[in-house]
């Protein structure tokens, strides 16, 4: 058996490589048309900055995990092929603003029908709306080879920042294929690699469609929770209500549970409202127009929480950030990762930048061209400064606002940054990370999501 992965991004480097790591009889090449990243892969600075990847990585590679950009010869060798490759939003045409752009999944597909030279099991790694697999099946049909083709789906789940954490000990591994004896066997042929590591019970097996449906679900459940929990957040800041008190109180019901109910500035990544806007183009598509919008609201409430926050600085600054000078600790989406795909930071720098104020960014793994590509800043733009030391950042500013729940925020010394702010000294504290009755003994004038001031 010989693995190939098209797309060596978040999610090919990573379930790659724990594979290879974990199945040392299992030759596994992952390609990718982006030469720098193939380099990363294969350098001692990998692209994707993930908890325990350099290990991982370290382990297989040069032994049977290789990073190449030489597709056709991947493709061929391999009897399993798995597509991780991108598949965002599509921003032209018909469904533009909701349904996922596939190109480049038929773009693979149509590659695989053309230099394939003997049977492959088409693995559906990217997360693609239901029925996708019909389409491909179709286009690897029409490669008019006397080849057997087999397209499975198996989603990933993994959240940045715990990747290796994920695929070291998944909750569940997801496998759909097509209800055949065909099928069977190409399942089977999947299962076998992850009962390598992955206990038999946790691996499920589904047919197709209920398999990348599930995976929609999955992340539309999961953003609905954090935007119900930040609905509630608006009615806790009027009410006197802490968030916080509140989400510890349901999710001590165990029909509820605990976890994902941590009120913040909005989520951001990579992937939720990509998929729930593919979840509504597909309900729309099918005629279900109630179900659409019940899902779009999801989307609807994160914008407005990332609104409401920066709506919140610029009343409690005297209405007016002009001119002021705003430190933003946090620029990735979440902790633990280099990745800014729709982080919060973006829409809140973007819209403080709208209200003329000047930004000092700081983020520890975020790297500065990331953050002057992300807020579309020109050459020499002096609004926003990007600042390697949060105490510099910070240094005679008016506000601080905390947009990613970074580890080492928590160990500043608030003491020091409130002698060195402007007075009053104001905290906004977007991830609720903060002790905010400290801050407020210290001197500043702090706020959290979803606690009264
Ligand atoms: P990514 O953008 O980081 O990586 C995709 C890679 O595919 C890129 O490096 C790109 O150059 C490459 N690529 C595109 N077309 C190609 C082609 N024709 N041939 C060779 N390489 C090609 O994306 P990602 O974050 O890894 O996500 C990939 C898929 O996995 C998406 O469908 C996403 O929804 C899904 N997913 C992502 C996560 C996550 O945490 N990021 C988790 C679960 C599922
Ligand atoms: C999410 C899912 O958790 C993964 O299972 C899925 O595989 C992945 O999307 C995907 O399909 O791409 P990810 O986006 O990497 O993973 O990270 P999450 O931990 O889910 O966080 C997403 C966003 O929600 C972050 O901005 C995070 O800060 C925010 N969040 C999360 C909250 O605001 N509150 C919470 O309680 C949890």
């Amino acid at each position: 058996m010989k693995i190939c992965c098209i797309g060596a991004g978040y999610v090919g480097g990573p379930t790659m490589a724990m594979i290879a790591k974990q199945c040392p009889d299992i030759p596994v090449t992952v390609v990718d048309i982006n030469q720098a990243r193939i380099d990363a892969w294969n350098s001692d600075k990998l692209p994707v900055f993930e908890p325990g990847l350099d290990e991982v990585v370290k382990e297989a590679r040069g032994r049977n995990l290789f990073f190449s950009t030489e597709v056709d010869e991947a493709i061929r060798e391999a009897d399993m092929i798995f597509m991780s490759v991108n598949t965002p939003t599509k921003t032209y045409g018909v469904g533009a603003g909701r349904a996922a752009d596939l190109k480049y999944v038929e773009l693979c597909a149509r590659r695989i029908a053309e230099v394939a030279e003997s049977d492959k099991i088409v693995v559906e790694k990217s997360t693609l709306p239901v029925r996708t697999a019909e389409s491909i099946r179709r286009i690897l049909a029409g490669s008019g080879k006397n080849l057997n083709f087999q397209v499975i789906s198996n989603p990933e789940f993994l959240a940045e920042g715990t990747a290796v954490e994920d695929l070291t000990a998944p909750d569940r591994v997801l496998i759909g294929g097509e209800e055949s004896a065909e099928g069977d066997k190409a399942v089977q042929a999947l299962v076998d690699v992850y009962a390598h590591w992955v206990p038999r019970e946790r691996i499920l097996t589904t047919n197709v469609w209920s398999s990348e449906l599930s995976k929609l679900t999955a992340n539309a459940f999961l953003a609905q929770r954090i935007s119900s929990i930040n609905a509630i957040s608006a009615l806790c800041e009027v009410t006197g209500a802490n968030v916080d008190e509140v989400a510890h109180a349901i999710g001590r019901d165990s029909r509820i549970g605990p976890k994902f109910l941590r009120s913040s500035v909005g989520f951001g990544g990579s992937c939720f409202q990509k998929d729930i806007l593919n979840l509504v183009y597909l309900c729309e598509h099918f005629g279900l127009p109630e179900v659409a919008k019940y899902w779009e609201q999801v989307v609807a409430m994160n914008e407005h929480q990332k609104r409401r926050f920066v709506d919140r600085m610029v009343s409690t600054l005297f209405n007016t950030v002009s001119g002021k000078k705003i430190a933003i600790l946090g620029f990735a989406f979440k902790k633990d990762t280099n990745d800014t795909r729709e982080s919060p930071a973006i829409s809140v720098c973007r819209d403080l930048l709208e209200e003329q104020a000047n930004l000092a960014v700081y983020d520890p793994k975020v790297e500065p061209a990331t953050i002057r590509h992300d807020l579309a800043l020109a050459e020499g733009d002096e609004r926003v400064d990007i600042c390697t030391d949060p105490y510099v950042a910070i240094r005679g500013a008016h506000a601080v606002a905390i947009l990613t729940e970074w580890d080492s925020f928590k160990a500043l010394d608030w003491e020091r940054i409130y002698r060195e702010m402007l007075k009053p000294a104001f905290v906004f504290d977007g991830r609720n990370i903060l002790n905010l009755s400290d801050l407020r003994k210290i001197g500043f004038e702090a706020y959290g999501i979803g606690k009264g001031g």
